[in-house]
């Protein structure tokens, strides 16, 4: 998932690949929005319309009607609006925990699972004009939170109450301070004309982010080759280019198509072709973009009192220092220099084996890398797909995740969804057998569908001042398809490893019992929300859990054969060292970028450079800036 400037996203387990170049601007922010509310405004839309939604949850309401959620919208906003007024209101003298912070604390976390509601449909609703209010809803509720966290009155109570210094328990004092951040990243502790300068800083950082991402997506850039020059490639991908009058194949610079020439053709002069406008996509428009942004994000973060943006954008986060950042990634970038090295000779051997001496280029890596996992493992990935029927998969996953996590996983029917094959379950503690909470399923692609994988937090668990709680919903979203007669085709294998990892994030966030919804659910240091699902994806890859997930097509008591899992192991750590590394630079490059005033970009990509590696020229840079 691409780092933003320090708001949470409503889509909080993505997954990181995936997403790198969708930017969630504007009301995205929501599920980080320190806004809120109450049940009871809400109670009257349930009565008209006779919902049938989770038991003992009536706070979720996934089917609303256009006009329900614009609606319930202006009762959200109206809510938020009393309680803020309210809060303002208290006497300076009469500040206490249970008319400041309590209020605002018990608005969040009602009005999350609501905004949520008024919100998730722009991502799922199969009906448009359902999409379309909801997106609306969305920009109202948006601006609506960014206007309470400008306000003066509300800021002062909470700044005051907050210098009394009262004894308050080590949560609620830690949500004290992210109130009193909240206000503070918006200048509210500033001059008069600070102030309007953070806030011109941050339209104009928007505006910056938003152009380098449509500059991207509007780039339709395209290559023309020869059936001779795209030599590797499979006929079905042959088959779905364009072809122009005198036979060239047209390509885009998506990256299915690019990677599909990095990994598979066999003509070095081609890949490099596209390895170059890859590279260089946007470069000319997007580079003095980039540098604009980082002095305006620079600027915005002084003004804010950090050193660099880079502190501003890690406050929040466990790692707290660009420092410490950068000093765990170069400590791990020299640790796997050496086998870097080591791995990168073997790519070397192929190509002079197979192309003579010529020098290696960064166009070279994905292809020899493929080569060379050709030959080290017999690994085929159609035939594996075989024996992941989705439903096999899914009770896998329920049964490791049960016995793991000492949970219970139950299927809930006749509730209200959004689309027919919607799923709800719910899970129990397997000891007390208390409810901890549900989740919904929607797996499959259709068309309107939001297109990428992740976990939405539709509900935080919540503790109230009078005792009752709220248990948590997610909402996982995947992106499995059908075959032409509506039966679900079994899954990849990747597939199975996204599956395993984006459902760490559905019993993350239906585990954390932290008692403020700012902290509970996916809630919590970003720096540290995909660490439970990565370290879940270990169990893809163990002989024992794989044969619990899998079973062939036509034999389902078949598992995957002990030498597959064996090999599949194997074949995870790969030209790990290579990989990682490619990532770390991304990281430093970025890192380093935010950590210092007027960095030279080629200059930082030449110093990145690191030893051994011939092909990491300067040509990536744009390549690089790309995943910012
Ligand atoms: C505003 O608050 C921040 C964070 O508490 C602090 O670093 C900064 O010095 C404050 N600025 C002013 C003008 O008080
Ligand atoms: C959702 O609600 C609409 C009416 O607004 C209804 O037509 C539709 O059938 C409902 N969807 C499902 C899957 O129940
Ligand atoms: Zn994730």
């Amino acid at each position: 998932m691409t780092e933003d400037d320090g708001n949470d996203k409503k889509m909080e387990g993505s997954n990181s690949k995936k997403l790198k170049l969708v930017t969630f601007t504007g009301a995205a922010g929501l599920l980080g929005l320190a806004v809120s509310y109450a049940i009871f405004a809400f109670k009257s839309h349930k009565e008209k319309s006779k919902k049938k939604g989770l038991p003992g949850c009536d706070t979720v309401c996934v089917n609303l009607s256009a006009r329900e959620i614009l609606e319930l919208a202006d009762e959200i906003i109206s809510k938020s609006t009393r309680v803020h007024e309210n809060v303002a209101l208290v006497p300076l003298n009469k500040l206490s925990y249970e008319n400041v912070v309590l209020p605002l604390a018990e608005l969040e976390a009602r009005q999350l699972s609501l905004i949520q509601c008024c919100v998730f449909p722009k991502m799922l609703s199969p009906q448009d004009s359902v999409r379309k209010a909801s997106a609306e809803a969305e920009q109202k509720i948006d601006a609506h939170v960014l206007a309470c966290r400008k306000r003066e009155d509300v800021y002062r109570v909470i700044k005051i109450y907050a210098a009394k210094g009262e004894s308050i328990s080590p949560e609620a004092k830690c949500y004290l301070q992210c109130l009193v951040r909240d206000f503070e990243h918006n200048g509210l502790n500033l001059t008069a004309t600070k102030r309007e300068e953070v806030e011109r800083l941050r339209n104009e950082i928007d505006e910056l982010s938003l152009r380098y991402v449509q500059n991207l997506n509007e780039d339709s850039s395209c290559l023309f080759f020869t059936e001779h020059e795209l030599a590797g490639l499979p006929l079905e991908f042959l088959q779905s280019l364009d072809k122009t009058q005198n036979k060239e194949y047209k390509l885009t610079l998506e990256s299915s198509h690019v990677a599909a020439i990095l990994e598979l053709c066999k003509i070095a002069k081609t890949r490099k072709t596209v390895a170059m406008a890859y590279g260089k996509r946007c470069g000319d428009s997007n580079i003095p973009v980039l540098q604009k942004l980082v002095q305006s994000r620079h600027r915005l973060a002084r003004l804010l009192g950090y050193a660099h943006f880079g502190d501003y954008a890690l406050d929040h986060r466990m790692s707290k220092t660009s420092t410490r950042v950068i000093r765990f990634l170069e400590d791990i970038s020299s640790s796997l220099t050496d086998l870097a090295i080591r791995e990168f000779s073997i790519l070397k051997d192929l190509k002079r084996k197979e192309e003579g001496e010529l020098p290696f280029g960064v166009e070279d890596l994905l292809y020899y890398i493929k080569r060379v996992e050709e030959l080290q493992f017999d690994l085929d990935f159609g035939d594996i797909r075989q024996y992941f029927p989705v439903s096999l998969v899914l009770s896998g996953i329920f049964k490791i995740c049960q016995d793991l996590f000492g949970i219970k996983i139950e299927e809930v029917s006749e509730i209200d969804v959004w689309y027919y094959d919607v799923r709800a379950f719910a899970v129990f503690d397997s000891g007390s057998g208390k409810l901890l909470g549900y989740f919904y399923l929607d797996m499959f692609t259709r068309e309107g569908k939001f297109s990428h994988s992740c976990v939405v937090g539709l509900q935080n668990n919540a503790l109230f001042s009078n005792g009752a709680c709220q248990i948590p919903v997610a909402l996982l979203i995947t992106q499995f398809s059908k075959d032409g007669g509506g039966e679900a085709v079994p899954l990849g294998f990747s597939e199975v490893v996204n599956l395993f990892h984006e459902f760490g994030h559905v019993v993350q966030h239906i585990c954390n019992r932290a008692s403020f919804a700012r902290f509970s659910g996916l809630r919590f240091d970003p720096d540290f929300r995909e660490i439970p699902s990565q370290l879940l994806e270990n169990w893809c890859y163990d002989s024992f859990t794989l044969k619990l997930i899998s079973g062939y097509r036509q034999d389902i008591t078949k598992p995957l054969v002990d030498e597959v899992c064996k090999t599949l192991k194997r074949w995870r750590y790969s030209f790990s060292a290579l990989k990682s590394l490619q990532e770390i630079l991304y990281c430093l490059f970025d890192q380093k970028i935010y950590s210092d005033d007027d960095v030279d970009f080629h200059q930082l990509i030449r110093s990145l450079h690191p030893k051994g590696y011939q092909w990491w020229k300067e040509q990536t840079l744009p390549h690089v800036s790309h995943v910012l």
